[in-house]
């Protein structure tokens, strides 16, 4: 019997979209442009470029990444509002990668009562008019609900089967608060595809957008994918509203560490890894939003290792403290830090990079004065070893 190929999960990156959305990361048409090459490389499905009705300036990025881009699908974002339709329909109807219009609405309980101040009849009604002039510019149409992690499930079961009926083609269900947990958000997934079988029947794709308030945007992204997402929303750097959204190179990392270890099971992405480093600085660099230095995956501690037995594994084989090859990512290498933490093994290994060969005794002494000045520094650097070793020749 033939295996049956590795499920694949679509990434539809909205770096542009929601990842602008973060406090004072605003970028322009330049700007813009250079990301949206770079996510081209990076191998992306699908861009969300922008909200075009918000301004002119963002209007025009999305019709210059729609009309410039050949490979991604090119995404722009509307509400259930006409106007807002209408100027996505028009920035994305060059492009030369498949255009697509998202549309959103809210559906929970709150937001329903206190926001749009409308009921479930009237939301339903408003999205099913929506999609279906989207469908009027674009084939390609995607349909939110709102904070659909907190809306009732027959509220969700109910909008989601008008919006199928409407001509939407994926259907996202938000954690826009990011305040599901991974069983819980897995769980919409798996009741919808129960009570719509038209979802698998008619190749409704459904996706996840996850926000990470409670730090979990990543755990419930694989917890909705392991029930059915078929596209998930990411940013780079996992920029976006408030604490942001799922990273874009933790997701793919996760899938694919996995998936190599199956052997080439579990789920795929068309990601090139190699490209996810330049990624990652590049936004941090045109948003101005840096990368915690303990980031998973593109932090600058994510493969550094101080302690002593950590170094003395790596220097005998990386894979006892490195689930994943630097350079796979575009990381040129792994590094040992040099702290109050390292020991023998690593000193070593640096005095020989230095061109010092050391052992015994003399390496005993340098370790010994090393050891002095890491208790007092946080980091001890090359030009302090080259320092330790004059000195020692000098008193020898
Ligand atoms: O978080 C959210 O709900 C959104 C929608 C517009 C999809 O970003
Ligand atoms: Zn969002």
């Amino acid at each position: 019997m033939e295996a049956s190929p590795a499920p694949s999960v679509k990434i539809f990156d909205t770096t542009l979209r929601d990842g602008e959305q973060s406090p004072g990361a605003s970028l322009d048409l330049r700007e813009k442009l250079e990301i949206a090459r770079q996510l081209e490389k990076l191998g992306v499905d699908v861009i969300e470029a922008g909200f075009p009705i918000t301004s002119d300036g963002d209007f025009e990025a999305v019709r210059a990444i729609a009309d410039e881009l050949t490979g991604p699908v090119v995404c722009g974002l509307a509400r259930c509002v006409e106007a807002d339709i209408d100027r996505a329909g028009e920035a994305v109807r060059g492009a030369r990668g498949g255009a697509r219009i998202h549309v959103f609405c809210a559906t929970s309980k709150i937001h329903r009562e206190h926001k749009l101040r409308k009921g479930t009849a009237e939301i339903v009604a408003l999205s099913r008019r929506s999609i279906e002039r989207a469908r009027g510019f674009v084939d390609d149409v995607e349909f939110s609900p709102e904070d659909a992690s907190r809306t009732e499930p027959e509220v969700l079961v109910e909008i989601c089967a008008a919006a199928i009926e409407a001509g939407a083609t994926t259907l996202n269900l938000p954690d826009t608060v990011g305040y599901a947990v991974p069983a819980e958000y897995g769980r919409i997934f798996a009741m919808l595809r129960a009570q719509l079988p038209q979802i698998d029947r008619d190749g409704v794709v459904l996706s996840c957008h996850c926000h990470d308030d409670l730090g979990l945007a990543i755990a419930n992204t694989l917890a909705a994918i392991e029930n059915g997402a078929r596209q998930a929303e990411v940013t780079v750097n996992g920029i976006g509203e408030r604490a942001g959204n799922a990273a874009l190179e933790e997701l793919v990392m996760a899938l694919a560490v996995r998936a190599d270890a199956a052997g080439g099971g579990g789920v795929n992405t068309g990601i090139r890894r190699r490209e996810i480093y330049k990624s990652s600085r590049m936004v941090s660099t045109l948003t101005g939003l840096s990368v915690q230095r303990n980031k998973a995956v593109v932090g600058e501690n994510a493969f550094a290792h101080e302690s002593g037995i950590h170094q003395d594994g790596m220097l005998k084989n990386p894979e006892t403290y490195e689930i994943m090859d630097p350079r796979s990512i575009g990381v040129p290498e792994s590094k040992l830090v040099l702290g109050k933490h390292s020991g023998r093994a690593a000193l070593a290994d640096r005095l020989r990079d230095l061109g010092i060969e050391a052992s015994g005794e003399v390496l005993q002494a340098v370790y010994d004065r090393f050891k002095t000045l890491a208790d007092r520094k946080k980091e001890v650097h090359d030009e302090d070893l080259e320092a330790i070793v004059d000195d020692l020749h000098a008193s020898a």
